[in-house]
C-alpha cells in the first residue's frame, strides 16, 4: 500500500529531477558496463525505465532498497530484463553482506541518500561495494527551501516533538 501510493502521482519531483540528471550525465553512463548497483531503487521504475536504458549494452543493474516492499514491488512491477535484478540492502548497515564487497562497477543513487542518519557510513559503504576505479554518481537533496517550514514549526511546541528526526536529518546534510 505505501508503495502504491508513492507511485500513484508522489513521484513526480523524483521523476523531472532524475531526468535531468541522467540527461546531463548522459555520455557517462553510456560507458558504464558490468555490474551496476541503483542504491534506494525504490518501486524499480527508474530504474529500469530510465537507468537501464542509458547503460551501456552489456550492463546489468541490481536494484537494492532497504524496503522488503519497495524490492517485492520493483520485483513484480519493474523486472522483465534479463538485465536487471532487486535485492534488500541497508546502505547505512554495519556489516555489508560480504558476497557484496568489490563486487560492483558502478553505483547510482537518487533520491535516496539524504534518508541516511549516518551519510559518511552510506559513502564508505559504497566505496566498499565498488571494485577499484569504480564510478559512482548520486543525486541527493543537500538543503532545501522546505526545510525551513520544519524548523519553524519545530518552535511550536505542540509539533516539537513530532520533528526531533526530520530536524536531525536537516542538520546532518547540512554539516556533512
Ligand atoms: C524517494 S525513494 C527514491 C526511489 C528512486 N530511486 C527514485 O528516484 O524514484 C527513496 C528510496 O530509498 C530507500 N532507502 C531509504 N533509506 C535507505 C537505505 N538506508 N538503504 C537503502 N535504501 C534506502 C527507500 O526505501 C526508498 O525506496
Amino acid at each position: 500500500m505505501e508503495v502504491e501510493n508513492y507511485m500513484g502521482g508522489g513521484s513526480d519531483m523524483q521523476h523531472r529531477d532524475a531526468l535531468d540528471v541522467v540527461q546531463e550525465f548522459s555520455y557517462e553512463l553510456s560507458k558504464m558496463s558490468g555490474k551496476c548497483l541503483d542504491i534506494g531503487s525504490g518501486p524499480g521504475d527508474i530504474t529500469k525505465d530510465m537507468l537501464l536504458p542509458m547503460l551501456g549494452e552489456n550492463a546489468e543493474i541490481v536494484g537494492a532498497d532497504v524496503s522488503q516492499a519497495m524490492v517485492n514491488y520493483a520485483r513484480k512491477n519493474y523486472c522483465d530484463s534479463k538485465r536487471l535484478s532487486y535485492m534488500v540492502l541497508n546502505i547505512e548497515t554495519s556489516e555489508l553482506p560480504a558476497d557484496q564487497i568489490g563486487k560492483y562497477d558502478n553505483a547510482l543513487s537518487f533520491y535516496c541518500l539524504h534518508w541516511c542518519n549516518d551519510l559518511r557510513r552510506a559513502f564508505e559503504n559504497i566505496y566498499k561495494l565498488l571494485r577499484p576505479n569504480g564510478k559512482a554518481l548520486t543525486m541527493f537533496i543537500g538543503r532545501h527551501g522546505g526545510f525551513n517550514a520544519y524548523t519553524e514549526l519545530q518552535q511550536v511546541p505542540k509539533y516539537r516533538s513530532y520533528l526531533q528526526v526530520i530536524t536531525k536529518i536537516i542538520v546532518l546534510i547540512i554539516l556533512e
